[in-house]
C-alpha cells in the first residue's frame, strides 16, 4: 500500500489543515512547559523539538504512521542484518561496525562482529607503527604526515570527524598532519604535494570499490609524485611503505599495487556514506589513537541500543525522522538547513548532505511503483554564525517556508584558563538561542516589533530543532552521527524507499567516459545535443 494511503496518512493530513495555520509564538503562549514536553534526551544529549510546529496530537499522530509503516520490525531488520538494501539483496550493517567485541552476528554462518574487532585490531598495530616512528619511508624516517585520497563517503566522515574532534587528538599523534584530498580535478592534490615531504609522507587510498576515476586518478599521481623523488627506490618499495590501501575490494587495491599487508578490508554490507565506522575512518584513528577511536564506536553504539529499545515515542532518531516527516508531507517544507554552533563542525552540512539525500533522494519506491509524495528534502548549510552574515536574511524574511537544525554544545574552553575564549563560547550560544527563537516564535514576541514598518518585520514559524551536546568529544560525536543515520533510516521506512543503494549517480560515470574519448586529439567530429558538441568544439579550439 502506499505510504500515503494509510489511516494516520490522513488523519495527519487533516491535523495538518489546523495546524498550519498555527504560529509557533501561539503553541508556547498556549503551554508554558512546552520545552519539558518536547524535549528528549539519549545520554548527554539533548533534543529539543519545542520550536517545531507540533503539539502532543501531532507527535501521537506521527507515532501512529510509524507503527502503521511497521518501523518496530524494519529495524529488528536493519540490526539483524536482513536485506534491507534490496535492489542490491544485502544487508546494511553499519551498527555491527560499533558493536563490543563480545556481541555476535551471524552472516552467511560467519559472525562478523569477529571480523570487525580482528579488523580493528590490525587498524591498531599500523596505527601504533605510524606513532612510534616504526613506520618509515622509503629514506628510513618515520612518518609525519598522512593523506587520504578518497572521495564521497570514503572522504566525507573521515574529514567531519577529524575536524571536529581537533581538540582531541592523542599525545602520540602530536607530530602527524592529516590532509584530505578528493577533488578529481588534482587541485587540492596539486596545492598540497607542493608541501609536502615524499619521505615522510603516507597516502591512505580509501575506496569502498577501488574503481572511483575521482580516487584512482588522484592516487596516481601521488604515486607518480612519490617516483620522482626517488631514483634508486623501486616502485614496490614506494607503494610498501607510503601507501595504505582501504577497500571491500581487496583485489583490486592489489591490482593497483597495494600488497596485501598494507590493506584494511571492510565489507559489501557497509554502505559507502556508512563507512567512517570501518577501516575508512583510519585517518579517525590515526588522530585520536585507538582508544579515542573507539570512544567514538562506543558513542555510536549507544546510540543504536537506544535506536534498537527504547519506545518510538521516546526514541530520538524516530522523533527527528517523524517530525521531519510532518514539515515536509504535511506542512510542505521542502528545505532543511544544517547550522552548526561550533566551528569544529563545519563539516557537517556537507557529510549532512551525502547521508541525507543520496540516502533518501528517491522518486520510485521499494516495489518499483513512482511515488507521489515528497521524499528528502533539500539541505544546505554552514556554521551558523558565519551564515548569519550570509543566507540567514532568506531564513528570516524570505518566501521559502525551511525547517532548522541547530547543533551546539553546552560547554567549551570550560577547563581552559582562557576567559577570551570562554567568553567567545558564550556569545556563540547567545547567538545559538536568538537565532532559533526569532527564526520560530518571530518579532511579535519582541516588545514594540508590531510598529515596525514592514521590511523590518520577522514573521517566524519557521521550525526550529536544537540538538545541545553537553560537550563535543569522541562519544558525543559518534551519538550526533548515529542518530542522524537512524534518522534517514526511518524516513525511508517511512517513505517506502531504499535508502541504501545510489542508482542516481551512475549514469553521469558512463556518460563521463563516453565524453572522454571525446576529449582525445584523435576524436571524431562530436555527435552529442547540440549544446554538449558546441562545448566539445570550444575546448577543441580554445583548451589546448
Ligand atoms: O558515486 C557515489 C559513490 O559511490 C558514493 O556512494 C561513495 O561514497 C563514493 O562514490 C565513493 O565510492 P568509493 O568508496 O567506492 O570510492
Amino acid at each position: 500500500m502506499p505510504a500515503n494511503n494509510s489511516v494516520a496518512w490522513k488523519n495527519l493530513k487533516s491535523h495538518a489543515y489546523s495546524m498550519s495555520k498555527t504560529h509557533i509564538s501561539s503553541l508556547f503562549t498556549d503551554e508554558p512547559e512546552r520545552f519539558s514536553n518536547f524535549t528528549f534526551s539519549q545520554n548527554n544529549l539533548l533534543l529539543d523539538l519545542s520550536k517545531q510546529r507540533i503539539n502532543k496530537e501531532s507527535l501521537t499522530l506521527l507515532i501512529q504512521l510509524a507503527e502503521e509503516r511497521s518501523l518496530c520490525e524494519w529495524i529488528k531488520n536493519l540490526f539483524n542484518g536482513a536485506h534491507v538494501n534490496d535492489s542490491e539483496d544485502r544487508p546494511a550493517l553499519h551498527t555491527a561496525l560499533r558493536s563490543p567485541a563480545n556481541s555476535s552476528l551471524s552472516i552467511n554462518g560467519k559472525n562478523i562482529i569477529e571480523d570487525v574487532h580482528n579488523n580493528l585490531a590490525r587498524m591498531e598495530s599500523m596505527v601504533n607503527r605510524v606513532h612510534s616512528g616504526q613506520w618509515r619511508g622509503f629514506t628510513g624516517h618515520p612518518i609525519d604526515t598522512v593523506v587520504n585520497i578518497g572521495v564521497g563517503g570514503s572522504d566525507l566522515g573521515p574529514l567531519m570527524a577529524c575536524k571536529a574532534l581537533s581538540e582531541n587528538q592523542t599525545d602520540t599523534a602530536q607530530n602527524i598532519k592529516i590532509h584530505f584530498v578528493s577533488s578529481m580535478d588534482g587541485s587540492q592534490l596539486a596545492e598540497l604535494l607542493n608541501s609536502l615531504n615524499p619521505a615522510r609522507t603516507l597516502f591512505v587510498i580509501s575506496s569502498k570499490s577501488f574503481t572511483t576515476i575521482d580516487t584512482l586518478a588522484n592516487a596516481q599521481t601521488a604515486k607518480k609524485w612519490l617516483k620522482k623523488s626517488s631514483s634508486t627506490a623501486s616502485e614496490e618499495t614506494l607503494v610498501s611503505r607510503h601507501f595504505i590501501g582501504v577497500s571491500a575490494n581487496p583485489d583490486k587495491a592489489k591490482e593497483w599495487g597495494i600488497p596485501k599487508s598494507n590493506q584494511l578490508e571492510f565489507w559489501d554490507w557497509t554502505g559507502g556514506r556508512y563507512s567512517m565506522w570501518s577501516a575508512i575512518g583510519l585517518p579517525i584513528a590515526m588522530q585520536l589513537g585507538m582508544k579515542g577511536f573507539r570512544e567514538f564506536l562506543s558513542g555510536a553504539h549507544s546510540m543504536d541500543e537506544h535506536f534498537r529499545t527504547a519506545p518510538l515515542a521516546e526514541n530520538l532518531p524516530v522523533l527527528l525522522a517523524m517530525v521531519g516527516i510532518w514539515n515536509i508531507n504535511f506542512l510542505h517544507i521542502n528545505a532543511h538547513a544544517i547550522l552548526p554552533y561550533d566551528g569544529r563542525l563545519s563539516p557537517l552540512p556537507a557529510y549532512l548532505e551525502q547521508l541525507e539525500m543520496e540516502s533518501n533522494g528517491k522518486s520510485v519506491d521499494r516495489q518499483g511503483n513512482a511515488i507521489n509524495y515528497k521524499t528528502c528534502p533539500i539541505l544546505w548549510g554552514e556554521v551558523g554564525t558565519n551564515a548569519q552574515h550570509a543566507f540567514y536574511q532568506l531564513l528570516h524574511q524570505g518566501t521559502e517556508a525551511v525547517m532548522c537544525d541547530f547543533i551546539v554544545a553546552a560547554r567549551r574552553y570550560h577547563d581552559t584558563d582562557n576567559p577570551e575564549l570562554q567568553h567567545q563560547h558564550q556569545l556563540n550560544l547567545a547567538n545559538c538561542l536568538a537565532q532559533s527563537r526569532i527564526l520560530s516564535l518571530g518579532d511579535s514576541v519582541l516588545e514594540g516589533a508590531a510598529d515596525a514598518p514592514a521590511f523590518k518585520r520577522y514573521k517566524g514559524n519557521q521550525p526550529c530543532t536544537t540538538i545541545m551536546l553537553d560537550e563535543l568529544n569522541p562519544f558525543s560525536f559518534g551519538q550526533l552521527i548515529a542518530m542522524y543515520e537512524h534518522k534517514v533510516f526511518v524516513q525511508s521506512v517511512i517513505w517506502n524507499i531504499n535508502p541504501f543503494d545510489q542508482w542516481g549517480v551512475e549514469l553521469g560515470k558512463t556518460v563521463a567516459t563516453s565524453l572522454l574519448s571525446a576529449l582525445s586529439p584523435e576524436k571524431a567530429q562530436p555527435t552529442f545535443d547540440s549544446s554538449t558538441n558546441g562545448l566539445l568544439n570550444r575546448i577543441a579550439e580554445r583548451g589546448a
